[in-house]
């Protein structure tokens, strides 16, 4: 069974935190779940008042998946897992800020979030980010390269329109399948590529077989 810390920081598409919280607790999973002040405040404007914290998130989901759901206070620097000694297989930070970025590139561990990420870090264990920033300045790119060159997955949510997906959630769970694929968890979410779909000759109307 594996344990997977979801840091929720306070950038737009919270969804995405929420489903993935949602498909780890449903395939047994145990989720750590830690959001900050400004993504209580974000999930209350996406997602709705029901949504402002993570113990709301809890009553969301089913008695199975609660049994999953671990929730900490952002505050809370005395939980397990702002040690190291605490064995996790990995972390998310999903939507991630670029607040929380560059606070992770300066080895700043001032709440719970951040810190279980430098622990995950420090620990060499596997550190997902899914920055939610456009355009991205010259600070953020720096940053972004300090914490890749330490391991760190930067990942976008950034869509794929090749799978021709037909509605908004049908993207957000792609983006979420990658997450998953990132921590080499097997989902159903994500539709690998295929290769090429064979296409039709195509016909010029003038000059015939393209
Ligand atoms: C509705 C809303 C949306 C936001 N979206 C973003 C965003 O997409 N990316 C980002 O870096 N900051 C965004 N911010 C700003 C951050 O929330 C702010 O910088 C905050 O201090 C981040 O703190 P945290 O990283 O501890 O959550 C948003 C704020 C609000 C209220």
């Amino acid at each position: 069974m594996r344990q997977i810390v979801v840091g929720v920081s306070g950038a737009t598409g919270i969804i995405l935190a929420y489903k993935l919280v949602d498909f780890l607790t449903r395939t047994e999973n145990i989720v750590h779940l830690v959001m900050s002040r400004a993504a209580c405040k974000t999930a209350q404007y996406e997602l709705g008042e029901e949504y402002a914290s993570p113990s709301l998130w809890k009553k969301k989901f089913s008695a199975f998946q609660q049994n999953y759901l671990h929730c900490h206070p952002i505050h809370d620097i005395g939980s397990p897992i702002a040690s190291g000694t605490y064995p996790t297989d990995g972390m998310v930070v999903v939507p991630c800020s670029v607040a929380t970025v560059g606070a992770l590139a300066a080895g700043l561990a001032d709440n719970l979030l951040r810190r279980a990420a430098d622990v995950t870090i420090k620990e060499r264990r596997p550190l997902v980010l899914m920055v939610r920033e456009t355009p991205l300045s010259p600070i953020h790119l720096e940053n972004l390269l300090k914490l890749s060159r330490c391991g760190v997955t930067i990942a976008t949510p950034v869509p794929a329109w090749y799978h021709r997906p037909k509605t908004l959630g049908e993207m957000e769970d792609q983006l979420v399948g990658r997450i998953l694929a990132a921590l080499k968890i097997p989902n159903d979410l994500e539709k690998s590529w295929q290769g090429t779909i064979p296409i039709p000759a195509m016909i010029d109307p003038v000059e015939g077989e393209l």
